[in-house]
């Protein structure tokens, strides 16, 4: 089914950790799909998650980066143009973090320092990685950008937390930077508005599991799963979506446009 739209297309995949990381996915559907790519995530996440595993089978490079950090990003950047053979088509950011919701802070007790952590390492870490791009002229004409982000940008779900200040801002930066981008370069960039997906940074958010199966009652074709989003990655990383650029982009089963479904009625 992807056969060859990622043909000759070079890039970078932030954020795999393990087997259930939707990056993870996104990484197998890209190689399936014929393109090539660095694999990048913290020091620590090298040491304690599988990525070997996964560079093994895609025959990657991981390069390690905390995406917070510029100079990291820099060293990256310029690796990743080397060992991939020139400059890069596509960058995916798949990196989610609140210390508030790890440490089950409730949002009328946030800790500030940990809410700054918050934002640096889920919305930040993008304008970083775009400016860094930018800057080291590191993008391809076309290039494509995909941060993932979820609904609690644009509605209310309590748990969700300063979490949900940090999608908010990073769709404002798709946004933002998209103009920019395009306009310099003709480089495009979006976020996907994911379905709640089983994984390492879903699966903190406390109450998970019913907030999980609420939405799945609530979506008319159900949760959208990993591998349904590494298909849509594939699909904004290809030519085929070459024209869309600066959107937030809904993968969620119908989920946002849904008022209330039988399903929910059933249960009342
Ligand atoms: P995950 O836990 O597998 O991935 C999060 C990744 O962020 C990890 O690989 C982690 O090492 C990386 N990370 C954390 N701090 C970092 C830093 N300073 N520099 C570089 N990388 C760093 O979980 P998942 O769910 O695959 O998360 C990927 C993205 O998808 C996140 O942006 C998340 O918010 C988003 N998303 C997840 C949903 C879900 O229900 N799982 C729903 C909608 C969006």
């Amino acid at each position: 089914m992807l056969h060859n739209l990622l043909q000759e297309k070079k890039g970078i995949i932030f954020g795999a950790l393990d087997e259930h990381s939707i990056a993870w996915q996104a990484a197998r559907s890209i190689k399936a799909a014929g393109g090539n790519f660095v694999l990048t995530n913290t020091p620590i996440a090298l040491r304690l998650g599988k990525l070997n595993q996964l560079a093994e089978e895609c025959q990657a490079t991981i390069i390690s980066a905390d995406a917070t950090v510029v100079a990291d990003l820099e060293n990256l950047l310029e690796q990743a143009m080397t060992v991939l053979g020139g400059k890069i088509d596509f960058i995916l950011h798949s990196i989610g973090m609140s210390p508030n919701v790890r440490k089950q802070r409730s949002y009328g007790d946030l800790n500030y320092d940990w809410f700054l952590k918050t934002l640096d390492i889920s919305a930040l870490s993008f304008h970083k990685i775009l400016q860094t791009a930018e800057k080291l002229d590191a993008m391809n004409e076309w290039g494509s950008i995909v941060a993932l982000s979820y609904i609690a940008a644009q509605r209310t779900f309590p748990d969700y937390s300063d979490m949900a200040e940090a999608k908010a801002m990073l769709e404002s930066i798709a946004r933002s930077y998209g103009y920019r981008f395009a306009k310099n370069k003709k480089v495009r960039v979006n976020t996907i508005s994911q379905s709640p997906t089983h994984t390492t940074a879903g699966s903190g958010v406390p109450g998970f599991d019913k907030f999980y199966e609420y939405a799945e009652r609530m979506s008319p074709l159900g949760n959208a799963s990993a591998e349904d989003c590494a298909n849509y990655i594939v699909l904004m990383f290809s030519d085929l979506s070459r024209m869309v650029t600066m959107q937030n982009l809904m993968h969620d089963g119908g989920f946002s446009s849904v008022g209330i479904t039988e399903q929910i009625v059933d249960t009342l």
